[in-house]
């Protein structure tokens, strides 16, 4: 993503500490905000603003409560968005539930090298 993307324009959300210094460390030019992401994305997104989503928060770990509370707060920052690309990955091959299919789209590759081995999943949505 860091070649892809000027750094400047990546904000990452991380729960963890630890890992939150580690990717400080690591991508300098990068934001990292330390939090949950249901509760700090509402103010990162720019309404009207083109707006690209990658997500690896382990959707299948998370009890029902706090993976609806992140997935309605993707929602949310999609529908004010003017266009979103979104990109979440999993470890198994399918999703969980109606809400993170409506998220996530299609699944667009699989990385067997990934211990263990990730499914990328994306979609676009133009409000
Ligand atoms: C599968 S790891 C991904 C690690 C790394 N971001 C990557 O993409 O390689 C999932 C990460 O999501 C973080 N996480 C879990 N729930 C979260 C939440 N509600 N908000 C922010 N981060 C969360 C965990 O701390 C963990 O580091």
């Amino acid at each position: 993503m860091i070649k892809l993307i000027d750094p400047a324009a990546i904000t990452l959300v991380e729960a963890d500490p630890k890992c939150c210094q580690q990717l400080r460390r690591r991508f300098p030019q990068v934001t990292v905000l330390e939090g949950l992401v249901e509760n700090l994305l509402d103010e990162l997104v720019v309404p009207g603003e083109p707006l690209v989503l990658v997500s690896s928060v382990p959707l299948f770990s998370l009890t029902e409560e706090q993976r609806g509370a992140i997935l309605s707060a993707y929602e949310r920052i999609i529908s004010s968005a003017r266009q979103c690309r979104v990109v979440q990955f999993t470890y198994v091959p399918w999703l969980p539930g109606a809400q993170a299919r409506r998220f996530c789209g299609r699944e667009v590759g699989s990385v067997w090298r990934n211990l263990p081995p990730a499914w990328v999943w994306s979609s676009t949505h133009t409000s």
